[in-house]
């Protein structure tokens, strides 16, 4: 293991050992948490496509969304989505590559094949309806403790606890939580959420904490002048709001270097599906090569982040006279006939490349 590795592991270690040892933190006025966050939620929550219905085909989609996404962009995906794929039985009878090409944009396509596999498992299993508690939710691919909780407390009312950056900031905030937050150590957060979700409108209650965590407990500069539970959050009370969260060590990026090949015949290139366990598994690109070869010619560069990693890639085009015949996973295609297959993201970029390449010669 590298030194920094090594250091955010020995990090995550006392996180757990200093998250199972100190008693958590507690929500001092609890009621009042509670009525006064639902009586700001009443006057002040956001107007959110996929709010107001209870129905929890559109809560699902959304969350699974907001995963990895920020509202604003999820807010541009949503109702295409919902239009092409209306219910758990139209995403269930959808293809993969259709899923996959609804998502292009959102990144984390994991998500968009999951979410599709749990259509599928919901109608052949569930009579295409949701289960009614969080362990039967978590029983569907894609679908975690928070994903649960959310599903559970939004679309069907259930006291579930929820946590996610928002909330969690909340939560720690409201309670002075001063250890650091994030993986294990969100485990005391679960535990404060679980003790504050009220039985009647967790839903409501939930989404509170979120927007409130969107809109005034911010990271940075938090508006507590405008804050309704100000006066119940212990570290606003002893003056440590700039502190908590407290934040675990940043994980460390890895930098690769990779030449993306452009084989082209006539006015054919060739592109590859990302294969199970690759990054952007089941979307389009084109191959990939540790290094550029002589007789490549440079048509520009990308450089990409992926999960930790950052990648500096040089775009490279190689003529070739005769072609083989593509395997499965791979297909000559005009560059026009791109748009219509799910493509990664560099892949989009180089496509963009290619374009000025052939707009300059
Ligand atoms: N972030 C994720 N899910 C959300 C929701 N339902 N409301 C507000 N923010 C969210």
């Amino acid at each position: 293991m590298q030194e920094a590795s090594v250091r955010v592991a020995a990090e995550r270690t006392i996180q757990k050992i200093a998250a199972s040892r100190r008693p958590a933190a507690v929500i001092a006025d609890p009621v009042a948490v509670r009525r006064r966050l639902l009586a700001w939620y009443a006057r002040a929550k956001r107007d959110l496509p996929w709010r107001g219905s209870g129905d929890p085909y559109p809560i699902w989609v959304s969350e699974i969304m907001l995963q990895q996404t920020q509202v604003e962009r999820v807010k541009e995906f949503f109702g295409r989505f919902m239009a092409r794929f209306p219910s758990v039985h139209a995403l269930a009878a959808a293809r993969e590559q259709a899923v996959l090409k609804h998502w292009e944009g959102l990144g984390y396509y994991r998500r968009a094949r999951q979410m599709h596999a749990a259509a599928r498992k919901i109608v052949a299993e569930h009579v295409g309806e949701f289960p009614r508690s969080v362990v039967g939710l978590m029983s569907l691919p894609g679908i975690g403790r928070y994903t649960a909780g959310a599903i559970a407390s939004i679309a069907m009312d259930l006291p579930a606890p929820i946590v996610e950056a928002n909330s969690r900031r909340v939560l720690a905030r409201l309670a002075g939580h001063d250890l650091p937050v994030g993986g294990a150590g969100d485990e005391p957060i679960w535990q404060i959420a679980a003790a504050l979700v009220p039985r009647k409108k967790a839903g409501a209650f939930n989404q509170a904490l979120m927007d409130l965590g969107a809109m005034i407990c911010t990271p940075d500069r938090p508006l507590c002048q405008r804050c309704p539970v100000a006066s119940c959050c212990a570290a606003k009370q002893t003056g440590r709001v700039d502190r908590i969260p407290a934040l675990a060590a940043p994980r460390v990026t890895k930098q690769i270097r990779e030449a993306a090949v452009v084989v082209r015949h006539g006015d054919r290139v060739l592109v590859a599906q990302r294969g199970p366990g690759e990054w952007w598994e089941g979307l389009w690109d084109f191959p990939r090569e540790p290094t550029k070869k002589a007789g490549d010619r440079t048509i520009g560069h990308v450089t990409y982040t992926v999960t930790h990693h950052r990648i500096e890639c040089v775009v490279v085009e190689r003529r070739v006279r005769r072609v083989a015949r593509p395997k499965a996973t791979q297909r000559w295609a005009t560059i026009e006939s791109l748009a219509a297959l799910p493509i990664t993201s560099p892949g989009r970029r180089i496509v963009v490349l290619l374009a000025e390449d052939g707009r300059k010669a």
